[in-house]
């Protein structure tokens, strides 16, 4: 068995084994939180875009989108789909970079900043955000609760077939260490892959204090799911609307 990095070979069938997201219910529900938080946006930068599947909803909603990720192989999937688009990809650390270019709203979703492996790491993700907005600028991110690992886990322990490779995930939540783990064994051109993805899962209130501290945003909007109703410990998933503090 070959280990390799999240997101190499997974990449070759990302997009079957996420059929089931409901991308474009979740890039109306963007738009609705753009269209209160920031309604004259038009440029979006997306972090951690992945195969680039919602960048391409938002792109058909007449958005002017840019994006990066940490994987070669995710960009590459995602520059595929959107060949022909007037699209930049960067490659980089969601942690600590730089685009030299200006955007309304900045994005980073599908629990990506689960992957920060401590509370410590947002602060470069603030940061990094912070310096691509404009001052009028939102940041919208979603992270996955404890409450989600606890009560779904099981469901993703599964194996299939997508574009004629199998593949196992199992999926599990390792309470004492709040981590989430998912593996998957993937059978590609007569090997064998293995890899290990590790998501950090954090409080609201962790999430809150590491914004507080940090002191560039000021939290307009912590919402349960894909709803504008509050996020609590009891939501799947929340999404946090940040806006630039302009100190
Ligand atoms: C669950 S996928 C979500 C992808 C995409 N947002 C979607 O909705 O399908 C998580 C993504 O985060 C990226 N990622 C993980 N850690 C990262 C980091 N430190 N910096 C940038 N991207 C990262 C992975 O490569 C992967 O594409």
């Amino acid at each position: 068995m070959i280990q390799t990095k999240p997101y190499t070979a997974l990449a070759e069938i990302y997009d079957c084994v996420m059929r089931g997201v409901p991308y474009k219910k979740w890039a109306r529900y963007i738009v609705n939180l753009i269209r209160r938080f920031c309604p004259d946006a038009k440029r979006i930068f997306e972090i951690a875009c992945g195969t680039g599947t919602l960048l391409s909803i938002l792109k058909k909603y007449g958005f002017i989108v840019d994006a990066m990720d940490s994987s070669i192989a995710m960009i590459s999937k995602a520059r595929e789909k959107l060949k022909g688009e007037d699209v930049r990809f960067f490659i980089a650390d969601m942690s600590n970079f730089k685009v030299d270019e200006k955007y309304d709203v900045a994005l980073c979703l599908y629990d990506s900043v689960n992957y920060l492996d401590s509370i410590e790491k947002f602060d470069g993700l603030f940061k990094s955000v912070e310096s691509l907005l404009y001052d009028h600028g939102v940041f919208i991110f979603d992270i996955s609760t404890e409450y989600n690992s606890i009560q779904n886990s099981a469901l993703m322990n599964l194996s299939g077939e997508c574009f004629g490779i199998k593949y196992t995930r199992r999926s599990y939540y390792l309470r004492d260490e709040g981590v989430h783990i998912n593996e998957f064994e993937i059978e590609l051109n007569g090997e064998k892959y293995f890899e290990r993805h590790t998501q950090k899962i954090y409080k609201i209130s962790e999430i809150k204090d590491a914004i507080g501290s940090n002191g560039l945003f000021e939290v307009v909007g912590c919402f349960d799911g894909f709803s504008f109703l509050e996020g609590s410990e009891r939501s799947e998933r929340v999404h946090f609307i940040l806006k630039k503090r302009n100190n």
